[in-house]
C-alpha cells in the first residue's frame, strides 16, 4: 500500500469544483485499495495573484517540488485576458511551473467514448474508434521564447528548440507508440519553419531506435483537417508546444466535450495532472461543469503511481457514468447532473456501492 503526498491547485473559475470531484474519486480509491493519500492545497494563478500579488507564490512551488504530483484545476479569468496592458497574469504561474517542475512532456489522450457518439457534433461513423495520445512539447517553443517590443513598437516572441528538447519528448513518445498501436505521427510545419525541419531532423534520428513503430510526418495545416476527417488514422501524434495547445482543443470535439479530456504532464520531477480545459468563468459556482476532465487526469496521476488497477477502477467508474447518461450539461441539456452529482456518482462506482443510485436531479 502506498502513501502519497498530493498538492492539489485548484485555481480559478471552476478549477475548484472540478478539482473537489477529483479528490472525492482520489479518496475513494484510497479507501477502496488501502493507500494513503494526503492532499496539500495551495494558491495558484488568478486568486495567487488576489491573495499575494504573484501567480505562483514561493510557498506553492516549494510545496509542488516535495509534492509526489501535482493535482491542478484550472487558472485564468476574463479581467486579465480582457486586459493586454496587464504585468502580471494567472498564466506566467502555470508556465513557471511547468518549467520549474521540468514538465516538458504533456500527454492528452482523446477518446470518442462509444456511449456518447451521438454527443459530438461530428458523424458517429467518423469518429467511432478513436483513440490517440497527444504528446505535446511543453516547456519550450514560441511559449517561453524572448517575447516583447522593440522601440518602434513591433511585437515579437521568438519560437526556439534545441535538439536535447525536442530528443527527450521524441523518446517518450515513440516509446508510448511502442506499447499501443505502433504509430507515431510528427506534426510540424517543416515546409516553413526552421525548429521544425530540426524536429524532422531528430525525429528522423531516433526513429531507427524503434524498427517497429511506424512513423509519418504532417503539416499541422494538413494535421488539423485530418484530425477531423479521418481521427482513427491516428495512434501517437507529436507535437511542438503551441501545435499541440491548439490540436488538442479541437481534438476534444471528437470525444464530445472538453470536459472529458485529462492530461498528464510529466518530466524530471513530480507529475502534474489537469484537464485540458480552462477555467470557465461563465460557469463557476454554477455546478455545471463535467468533473470528468479532472477525474481522468486523477486516474492518470494513479498509472503515474504504478497503480493501474487503481486506474482502470476510476475509468470503468466514469465509463459507467457515460452508460447511465450521469452527465453534465453540456452533453445532455435536457436530463443533466450538477458537478458534485457526477462526481459522487463516479466515487460510489470505484467504491463498488453502484446500487446506491442517484435520481435524475430535473
Ligand atoms: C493549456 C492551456 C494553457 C496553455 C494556458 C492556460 C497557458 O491552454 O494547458 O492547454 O496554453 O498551455
Ligand atoms: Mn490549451
Amino acid at each position: 500500500y502506498l502513501s502519497k503526498r498530493i498538492v492539489v491547485l485548484p485555481g480559478d473559475g471552476v478549477g475548484p469544483e472540478v478539482c473537489g470531484e477529483a479528490v472525492r474519486v482520489l479518496k475513494a480509491v484510497a479507501e477502496r485499495f488501502g493507500h494513503r493519500f494526503t492532499f496539500d492545497y495551495r494558491l495558484m494563478g488568478a486568486c495567487a495573484i488576489d491573495a499575494t500579488g504573484s501567480p505562483l507564490p514561493e510557498a506553492t512551488l516549494d510545496a509542488c517540488h516535495q509534492a509526489d504530483a501535482v493535482l491542478l484545476g484550472a487558472i485564468g479569468d476574463p479581467k486579465y485576458d480582457n486586459n493586454p496592458s496587464a504585468k502580471v497574469r494567472p498564466e506566467q504561474g502555470l508556465l513557471a511551473l511547468r518549467k520549474s517542475l521540468g514538465l516538458y512532456a504533456n500527454i492528452r489522450p482523446v477518446t470518442a467514448y462509444e456511449q456518447l457518439l451521438e454527443f459530438s457534433p461530428l458523424r458517429p461513423e467518423r469518429i467511432a474508434g478513436t483513440d490517440l495520445l497527444i504528446f505535446r512539447e511543453l516547456t519550450g517553443g514560441v511559449y517561453f521564447g524572448e517575447k516583447g517590443r522593440t522601440p518602434d513598437g513591433t511585437a515579437f516572441d521568438h519560437c526556439t528548440y534545441n535538439r536535447e528538447e525536442i530528443t527527450r519528448i521524441a523518446h517518450r513518445a515513440f516509446r508510448a507508440a511502442q506499447g499501443r498501436r505502433q504509430q507515431l505521427t510528427l506534426v510540424d510545419k517543416a515546409n516553413v519553419l526552421e525548429t521544425s525541419r530540426l524536429w524532422r531532423e531528430v525525429v528522423q534520428g531516433i526513429a531507427p531506435d524503434y524498427p517497429e513503430v511506424a512513423v509519418d510526418y504532417l503539416f499541422v495545416d494538413n494535421a488539423a483537417m485530418q484530425l477531423i476527417l479521418n481521427p482513427r488514422q491516428f495512434d501517437v501524434i507529436l507535437t511542438e508546444n503551441m501545435f499541440g495547445d491548439i490540436l488538442s482543443d479541437e481534438a476534444s470535439v471528437i470525444a464530445g466535450s472538453l470536459g472529458l479530456l485529462p492530461s498528464a504532464s510529466l518530466g524530471d520531477g513530480a507529475g502534474l495532472f489537469e484537464p485540458v480545459h480552462g477555467s470557465y468563468p461563465q460557469a463557476k459556482g454554477k455546478g455545471i461543469a463535467n468533473p470528468i476532465a479532472a477525474i481522468l487526469s486523477a486516474a492518470m496521476m494513479l498509472e503515474y503511481f504504478g497503480l493501474p488497477d487503481e486506474a482502470r477502477a476510476v475509468r470503468a467508474a466514469v465509463e459507467n457514468a457515460l452508460s447511465e447518461e450521469v452527465l453534465t450539461p453540456e452533453l445532455s441539456p435536457g436530463a443533466s447532473y450538477t458537478t458534485e452529482q457526477v462526481g459522487s456518482f463516479i466515487a460510489y462506482g470505484v467504491l463498488d456501492l453502484m446500487d446506491c443510485h442517484l435520481h435524475r436531479s430535473n
